[in-house]
């Protein structure tokens, strides 16, 4: 790989180099509208590293071939990198097996693929569906289309005036018809880190398995999905340094295999006659089509750098800086911070009184800061807080604590512009 720390390096928490960092991320060099690029758009998606962009042209020049389906050398080769790659994400989020990775195009589908399959097959008239009233479109959408085609009730836990899941009302949701929860790991729009471990243990003292929407977990906290004892548990790789189109979601293998298939085509089959088709093994099974072969290796990378830097030291890093950033956002004048959540991560999400948050945005960037604008996916989160949209900035590895002084400059001339 080409992350320039060496190990020993990152052996000590004190040697966390952001500078040497940055520097792996080509990106980050540019200047937008005559300014000195500052990305604060990292839960949108984040920037890739020199090591993911070599493994993807190193792919496609020395190793493209379709996986699973032949015999000659590239073929082989592609598909060990590719089964490689799948056992790199099973270690970082500590699946039992290789097999409870079940690659898809990103969080969104890996929800999807549940929905429709696990859902599809166990979800019935009059049952229940329970999430939480900081989900992500993704992780409301796919659950209200089940409960449509179903006939099932959708539930929604609520949280208080922080950002923070009210547990007691969450617990009491779990009910005899319940027959999945749904829950963020971490809110995209508020950035409130839920107490999954908890909630999960809650669902299944009552039976009920539970799927964790964990695209913005991922990249900013350790994961364990044995620890957590989650069900299933869906990511995606382009947050966390990986390229675009490709994720994973993970189960647990007594339920992969009891699941009928999500889509179906080419790999997902044992054998198929006009009269009868029989489905592979898992994962396979749910991976119908060629598959993004270029992004699964390109993910590995990504994992890779994000392991040699150390999860732990990542969030260490952008703890610090979402406190700075904080402190001194919080304390502009007519700034209101929209997820104030004990627990949080990397997401800092605001307005600003009598101006709207595109007019904000708009001259954040004329100063060459990227922010998120809008409802961030979720409406019902801006409902609950009265707001239409809000100005988010979220916080990668290689930001700095002079980006978030960037900020607060860019915010100070909003507020001139509009005085
Ligand atoms: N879900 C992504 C976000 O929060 C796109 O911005």
């Amino acid at each position: 790989m080409s992350a320039t720390l060496a190990p020993a390096e990152t052996a000590g928490k004190s040697t966390f180099d952001v500078e040497k960092i940055r520097a792996d991320f080509p990106i980050l060099r540019q200047q937008v509208r005559g300014h000195q690029l500052v990305y604060l758009d990292n839960a949108a998606t984040s920037q890739k590293p020199q090591a993911v962009i070599d493994a993807i042209v190193e792919y496609y020049e020395k190793g493209n071939a379709n996986i699973h389906r032949g015999v000659h050398f590239l073929s082989e080769k592609a598909t060990e990198d590719f089964e490689h790659a799948r056992r790199t994400v099973q270690r970082f989020v500590n699946a039992a097996e290789a097999s409870e990775i079940v690659f898809v195009r990103g969080t969104t589908e890996g929800i999807n693929l549940v929905a429709q399959s696990y859902g599809g097959a166990n979800v019935g008239a009059g049952d229940e569906v329970v999430i939480t009233a900081m989900e992500h479109h993704s992780n409301i959408v796919p659950w209200q289309m089940l409960c449509d085609q179903k006939g099932a009730k959708l539930r929604v836990a609520p949280m208080n005036d922080r950002g923070e899941l009210i547990l007691d009302e969450y617990g009491k949701l779990l009910g005899p018809r319940t027959k999945l929860a749904a829950i963020s790991h971490v809110s995209n729009a508020l950035g409130t880190i839920n107490p999954v471990k908890q909630m999960i243990a809650l669902a299944h003292a009552k039976g009920i398995p539970v799927l964790v929407d964990g695209a913005q977990a991922v990249p900013h906290i350790a994961v364990d999905v044995q620890d957590l004892d989650a069900d299933f548990y869906a990511f995606s790789a382009h947050k966390m340094y990986g390229p675009t189109g490709v994720g994973a979601v993970y189960g647990k293998k007594a339920l992969l295999e009891k699941m009928p298939p999500y889509q179906g085509g080419g790999d997902m089959i044992s054998s198929v006659t006009f009269e009868k088709t029989t489905w592979n093994k898992v994962p396979h099974k749910f991976e119908a089509g060629t598959p993004d072969m270029a992004g699964v290796i390109g993910w590995r990378a990504a994992i890779e750098y994000m392991t040699h830097v150390g999860v732990a030291r990542i969030a260490a890093h952008e703890l610090e800086l979402l406190e700075y950033a904080t402190q001194v956002v919080g304390a502009l004048p007519g700034v209101r911070i929209v997820g104030t959540a004990k627990e949080k991560a990397s997401v800092l999400s605001f307005v600003i009184e009598d101006v709207h948050p595109h007019d904000i945005g708009t001259i954040l960037d004329q100063e060459g800061i990227a922010v998120r604008t809008g409802h961030h996916c979720a409406q019902p989160v801006m409902d609950r807080f009265g707001v239409p949209a809000t100005v988010r900035a979220s916080f990668a590895m290689y930001n700095t604590r002079a980006e978030v002084d960037a900020l607060a400059r860019g915010i100070r001339r909003v507020r001139e512009v509009f005085a």
